[in-house]
């Protein structure tokens, strides 16, 4: 394969290149983060975005049936030989007409992209097939990366189809039931650290760099190249239609800032003729971003990111010994390491940034899970920005939007258990005790 991907430096004060052989998760000219670019060879990318579908039809081979792969040629950054595949990307953009009559919007206008239908039940499979595929191309032998528990489930899972090495760090008593229980299954040696995720990312980072293992986290930028196919299927589930809004949640900021780069580029190809607007929602426990760029003014700036509103931030969580906490565990995160590359996709999309309670983010998902396909606490986050977005006029009822649920209903069981048993919110539906009675179940029954 001729050539046509580079790592490019995202600052443009230095603006370094490397090629795509090595592997690096910070800029080693200025520590800013890397992107994987393409000198595209319009001869080789399809002229419609149609063409991709036409993969289908032969999805008996390996490349065209992944949800990923199939559309190769706007990530071609490694040779198909290197290409790892368990068959991601087989997921669903749905309609739900049911819960857009319930939060208020137009019949045939909300979608819910459900990424939890992957093989380790979370989005997190998009970005590991493209990264265990440059990890394969580089000879990795032994991978790392710090999870607030998808990543190391679907980390664990790559590895173990690759032949690799692969240790997991995990805050102590930070990650839902079900997601540890898939690191241990998968055969990941999993470590907890006595601190949260942002400790576990640092320390992974280090880990990395003294024993030379390959990581996995969303710093490496091959990994948000996977994730660029989320945005792909949400165009084609809608006929390679654009809609008017993407909502996502937002935790380390990796899928937002693929998102971004997505919509960027199908338009710098003419594949696309407008990109949609972007919604990122954090929780209220964990609003780095929403602090930041509503109160903080921070913005791209053409790549001229103000470092010292960030760093001023930072310096005063560690001031007030802030760790971040909600019930969304995925998103409980104070110091994401995509930040910059967010904010860029901001600037794409005219996006908006909001904050969601636990209140909200548990409703939203009680929801979520009556109107037709149930998700994790994190995911849900969506439809609480949506609702605070339709109330505050910012979203109109007769706009498209498409929200992406990033994981199963069944990664974190205790957070759904505890709502409906607890009777914590409005949705709540606890099960209900009966004697061992016939009549006094047909008496239940009929109230
Ligand atoms: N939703 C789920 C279900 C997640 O697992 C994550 C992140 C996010 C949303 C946030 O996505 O980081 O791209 O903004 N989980 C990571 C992990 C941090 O370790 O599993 P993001």
């Amino acid at each position: 394969m001729a050539e046509t991907a580079y790592q490019k430096c995202i600052n443009p004060d230095c603006g370094a290149e490397y090629g795509c052989d090595e592997s690096f998760f910070k800029c080693p000219k200025c520590g800013d983060l890397l992107d994987a670019l393409y000198d595209w060879d319009k001869k080789k990318v399809p002229t419609r975005l149609s063409d991709f579908g036409k993969r289908w039809a032969s999805r008996n081979e390996r490349l065209d049936f992944s949800g990923v792969w199939r559309f190769r040629e706007l990530l071609n950054f490694c040779d198909d030989k290197f290409k790892v595949s368990i068959g991601e990307g087989q997921t669903l953009l749905q309609q739900n007409d049911n819960l857009a009559e319930f939060i208020g919007i137009k019949k045939g206008n909300l979608h819910l992209q459900y990424e939890g239908l992957n093989p380790s039940g979370s989005f997190k499979d998009n970005g590991m097939t493209a990264a265990f595929s440059h990890a394969k191309r580089v000879g990795a032998k032994s991978c790392a990366c710090a999870s607030t528990g998808n990543t190391s489930a679907a980390v664990a899972l790559y590895a173990h189809h690759c032949g690799m090495k692969c240790t997991v760090f995990i805050g102590s008593g930070r990650i839902a039931f079900g997601k540890l229980s898939q690191a241990m299954d998968y055969g990941a040696k999993t470590i907890q650290i006595l601190g949260d995720f942002d400790d576990c990312m640092k320390q992974v980072q280090a880990v990395c760099t003294e024993l030379k293992l390959y990581l996995l986290n969303s710093l490496n930028p091959f990994r948000l190249e996977g994730q660029k196919t989320i945005m792909y299927r949400i165009l084609e589930g809608l006929g390679w239609e654009v809609p008017d809004w993407i909502i996502v949640p937002g935790g380390n900021l990796g899928n937002s800032s693929a998102f971004g780069k997505a919509f960027y580029e199908l338009k710098e190809l003419g594949l696309i003729k407008r990109v949609p607007r972007l919604a990122i929602i954090n929780a209220t426990g964990a609003d780095t971003l929403s602090e930041l760029v509503n109160n903080r003014n921070l913005k791209w700036n053409g790549g001229k990111v103000d470092n010292k509103i960030i760093s001023d931030f930072y310096a005063e969580l560690t001031a007030r010994n802030f760790s971040p906490h909600t019930c969304a565990s995925a998103i409980e995160i104070s110091r994401p390491v995509n930040l910059k590359k967010c904010l860029r996709a901001i600037d794409v999309c005219n996006g908006v940034v909001r904050a969601v309670s636990d209140e909200a983010i548990t409703d939203a998902k009680a929801l979520i899970g009556k109107y037709g396909l149930g998700c994790e606490p994190a995911s849900a986050a969506t439809i609480a920005g949506l609702e605070v977005l339709l109330a505050e006029k910012t979203i109109k009822p007769d706009e498209k939007v498409a929200c992406v649920l990033t994981g199963h209903c069944l990664k974190d069981p205790n957070v759904t258990v505890n709502y409906h048993k607890e009777k914590m919110g409005k949705y709540s539906n606890p099960p209900i005790e009966c004697a061992n009675d016939l009549g006094q179940i047909i008496k239940l029954m009929s109230t």
